[in-house]
């Protein structure tokens, strides 16, 4: 910490009564953050060129759990920083707690829990079956000690958890605030930097869904990675929105479960629950691309007549909102389907969030199933999003969904007209392009 004096910038690293340089009495303030950069955490380096630096790959630290390693683009880099954000209960200490054990077989882990005692992370521990000699718990909430026990220890790997509950003593900001964080950040990006210590620093998620205090240290940290799910639904996702080493392009799934979380290995069958399958009315398979991942997902529509007199009830799970709005309008009028008096409930399986536009079509069937009464071929997966005046439109990536739903055992896809041309699909599925909306209702029986 410097202190700088506001009449002339003199620096000291001591707070001093009286500016030396311009006679200033009473003018040192601690200089502000606003002169952290990412670079200032790195080490000074002498000019080399491009060709003579070394990075040698197989160096990455696995953390053992193979969605978690994925999104990593590999493991973890020694000396690089990783921020893991996502809200209070979501499962970030779980996650870690499993990672550092897996990681304590390769060398020292420092596990800094500014939020828990070590009895409680045994406890958890015991619970989910983890042992590792070479985990070492620091509880406490002092950056001080703990800065000085990761020192001691020189460990492979240190968790911090988290990045809002340490402190410097006597530190007047308080705990928690955006200026400790900054200053935790920069702290520990400098000695993972200089110690190549892999540095996982655990930050929450206001409820409002701001990242206030961590999101202020993303320039700082080499990735950031977010863990996302309802706390009432068992799925999480873990998502990179920043990779200094690998593709922010990739989702890691994972289930909560009593052993801890668990990795998803095949989300389509999770999620499209493809053994006991649908054959309810109003049940859709789509196909959804999240990152470079087909995930097949089942939808449920619920239409029933209303009888709340005049405002039908609209009520959308893990779809959204506005693009629902959008497709019972483009029913109503391109089909001449009333469902102004209907009430609609329309649910992902699973606790997935279904995104893309490409769902349009498989979410219009649902709905046109659940309407009319008729059940759509189980075996089926539909694909396509719907336009304005009820055409359907192509969409991104159509292989790898059409392999996914072939993969999964489906028969049958629907799929944009506009594609069938291409005809570079190579499947065996039975696929049945479709113009619009009429088209979609003569393919699947559902007038
Ligand atoms: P936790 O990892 O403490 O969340 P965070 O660190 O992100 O705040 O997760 C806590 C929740 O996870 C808690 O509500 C209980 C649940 N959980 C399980 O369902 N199974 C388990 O094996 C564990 C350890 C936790
Ligand atoms: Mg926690």
């Amino acid at each position: 910490m410097a202190y700088k004096c506001k009449n002339c910038g003199y620096t000291s690293v001591e707070w001093l009564g009286r500016c030396p340089k311009c006679g200033d009495w009473d003018s040192f303030r601690q200089k502000e953050s606003e002169e952290d950069s990412g670079s200032e955490a790195l080490v000074d380096e002498s000019p080399k060129p491009l060709s003579e630096i070394s990075f040698d790959s197989k160096k990455r630290i696995p953390t053992g759990i193979g969605e978690f390693d994925r999104v990593l683009g590999g493991g973890l880099i020694p000396g690089s920083v990783t921020l893991l954000g996502g809200d209070p209960g979501i499962g970030k200490s779980t996650i870690l707690l499993q990672a550092a054990t897996n990681i304590a077989k390769r060398g020292k882990v420092l596990y800094i829990s500014g939020e828990e005692s070590s009895k409680q992370l045994k406890m958890r521990a015991e619970r989910l079956n983890l042992t590792a000699d070479d985990l070492i718990i620091y509880s406490g909430q002092s950056l001080e000690n703990a800065i000085s026990h990761l020192h001691d220890l020189d460990p492979l790997c240190v968790v911090v958890d988290s990045i809002q509950s340490l402190q410097r003593p006597g530190n007047s900001s308080s705990l928690g605030s955006t200026k400790q964080v900054r200053e935790l950040g920069r702290e520990f990006t400098r000695l993972a930097k200089k110690k190549e210590i892999a540095t996982i620093l655990i930050g929450h998620i206001t409820k409002s869904g701001d990242f206030s205090g961590p999101k202020t240290i993303e320039h700082l940290v080499d990735s950031t990675i977010y863990f996302e799910g309802k706390r009432d639904k068992n799925v999480r996702l873990m998502r990179p929105t920043k990779n200094r080493f690998g593709s922010t392009r990739l989702l890691g799934l994972f289930q909560m479960t009593e052993q801890g979380l668990q990795e998803i290995l095949n989300p389509s069958q999770f999620f499209a629950k493809k053994n006991g399958h649908s054959t309810q009315k109003g049940t859709t398979t789509v196909c959804t691309v999240e990152g470079t991942r087909p995930i097949l997902v089942e939808i449920q529509a619920l239409v029933t007549p209303s009888n709340s007199g005049g405002s039908a009830q609209r009520r959308t799970t893990g779809l959204d909102y506005n693009r629902t709005s959008l497709l019972f309008a483009v029913i109503q009028k391109q089909l001449g389907i009333n469902l102004q008096e209907f009430d609609i409930y329309l649910n992902v399986v699973g606790g997935f969030r279904v995104e893309e536009t490409a769902a349009d079509l498989g979410i219009v069937s649902a709905i046109l199933s659940s309407f009319q009464d008729r059940k759509i071929g189980s075996q089926t997966v539909i694909i396509g999003e719907v336009g304005l005046s009820g055409e359907v439109r192509p969409v991104k990536n159509l292989k790898s969904r059409v392999n996914e739903a072939e993969k999964l055992g489906y028969m049958k896809a629907l799929i944009p007209e506009s594609h069938e041309k291409s005809n570079d699909l190579a499947t065996n599925l039975d696929l049945q392009p479709v113009g619009n909306l009429a088209d979609v209702t003569t393919e699947l029986e559902l007038r």
